[in-house]
């Protein structure tokens, strides 16, 4: 048994979804909590009135008064390999594909720099309160190797998959739909199920995957039934044009996912923004997620998603916020809440700062099929939390000082606040002091 770890301090969670009924009643705040963490789960969370007599006497308890206890945040969708173009103007999603990503992606061919790249992607979902990231390798197997090699012993939940391509990309970033078959299926069995690792299966985007690509990405769900997919869906009117000619016999870019198997319960789809209502129902219809990625919509000035749309269908679509860098440009999910709520403003709908934290914590877990196991504070739950300094910048804390009440403090951190405000993070009960000091 590893030593009890007790905090006291303020705390944010969920009793509930907030985008079910009353926003006020779904966000639990607690201004005296106590949470304490051993091996890998959270033991105990309440008030501390009530937790304390429930604790051995000896435990130590560490004060935090002046933070606030969050779930660790869960970023649904992100490219490792995109770190290094960041910030790279000029273009819209095709254009950008060709001239910043595929030649950085190349570069990737190389081992030593698969893994320095994936070293420095690690220390930064630490820096930001990332403790589960939904992410894309490249192209080459090796590259989610050198992720998942990376993320050992931090304690982070992280689910990766190698980019499937085919077709429409330089001949130097294509795999064949046997090889990749074959290197996605050699990764499952290496990685799929160990520690909090977990497997997905990644056609990029449907127009870089043949059919037969697309056919092999359905056999690998069928053969390993726990793994994930991934890929992207509806981001951007040209890239949806395309996809039309390229699949002349599907009704719209969602059928084309459904004709090849990749919708349904952990299959998360990126950005979704140019969609139908029937395809908005027919992905929550199979239980598909989407990743909401607002930095790197308003970065490739891809549109305006519509999440009041996606939560206005019955069933509502799973959805969870992601930052997609390097079209995205923060790792930081408190920036990225803050750019889903701009967006949200641009498309008149007032989200609330508890349904954002919900979408990068609780809502993302959900749309993952974690749960049961991440995103929210809870006994029996993984130790993923983050202990958030509101007085990480002097305008901050004065700013967070005059906030009454969660939902307004909450308001405040995810308009101003970043990485700064990172004190300590929690992944899967492996400590890390300010992270992103390093
Ligand atoms: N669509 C296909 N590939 C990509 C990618 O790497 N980034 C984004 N934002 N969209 C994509
Ligand atoms: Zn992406």
């Amino acid at each position: 048994m590893s030593p009890l770890t007790v905090l006291r301090g303020p705390a944010a969670f969920f009793r509930s979804d907030p985008f079910d009924g009353s926003v006020g009643e779904a966000l639990g705040y607690d201004a005296d909590a106590l949470i304490a963490l051993q091996d890998g789960r959270i033991t105990h969370f309440g008030p501390a009135a009530a937790v304390g007599p429930e604790l051995p006497r000896d435990a130590t308890v560490e004060h935090v008064p002046d933070s606030l206890i969050v779930p660790g945040f869960v970023d649904c969708h992100v490219h490792f390999a995109q770190l290094g173009i960041v910030g790279a103007c000029g273009h819209q999603l095709l254009e950008w594909l060709t001239r910043h990503t595929f030649p950085a992606e190349q570069a990737f061919e190389d081992r030593g720099h698969a893994s320095n790249v994936a070293r420095r992607f690690v220390a930064e979902l630490l820096a930001n309160g990332t403790t589960t990231a939904v992410v894309y390798g490249t192209v080459h197997g090796h590259s989610v190797d050198a992720l998942f090699e990376a993320a050992g012993g931090t304690g982070l939940r992280i689910v990766a998959g190698k980019a499937l391509m085919d077709r429409n990309a330089p001949e130097q970033l294509r795999d064949t739909a046997q090889s990749g078959y074959d290197d996605s299926k050699r990764l499952i069995e290496r990685w799929h199920g160990r520690g909090r690792f977990g497997y997905a299966v990644t056609p990029r985007f449907v127009a870089t995957s043949t059919p037969e690509q697309l056919d092999t990405a359905r056999a690998l769900r069928q053969e390993f039934p726990g793994v994930w997919l991934q890929s992207h869906v509806a981001e951007n009117t040209a890239e949806v044009a395309w996809v039309r000619t390229l699949f002349p016999e599907a009704a719209d870019y969602v059928d084309v996912l459904d004709r090849f198997g990749l919708l349904g319960p952990r299959a998360i789809h990126g950005h979704g923004i140019h969609l139908s209502d029937r395809e908005r129902r027919r992905l929550a219809d199979t239980g598909s997620a989407i990743a909401h990625c607002p930095t790197s919509n308003l970065f490739l000035g891809s549109g305006l998603f519509d999440l009041a749309a996606a939560k206005a269908v019955e069933p509502r679509v799973e959805v969870g916020l992601a930052t997609d860098v390097g079209a995205g440009t923060s790792l930081s999910m408190l920036k990225t809440m803050g750019a889903a709520y701009q967006v949200a403003q641009l498309r008149d709908h007032a989200v609330s700062p508890s349904q954002l934290l919900w979408l990068a914590t609780a809502g993302a877990a959900r749309a993952l099929g974690a749960e049961r196991e991440t995103g929210n504070l809870g006994t029996g739950l993984d130790a993923d939390v983050v202990v958030l300094d509101p007085k990480a910048t002097p305008l901050l804390a004065w700013r967070c000082a005059q906030a009454d009440g969660a939902e307004q403090l909450l308001g405040v951190l995810l308009t101003m606040g970043d990485d700064r405000c990172v004190r300590t993070v929690f992944a899967g009960g492996h400590r890390h002091d300010r992270p992103g000091s390093a």
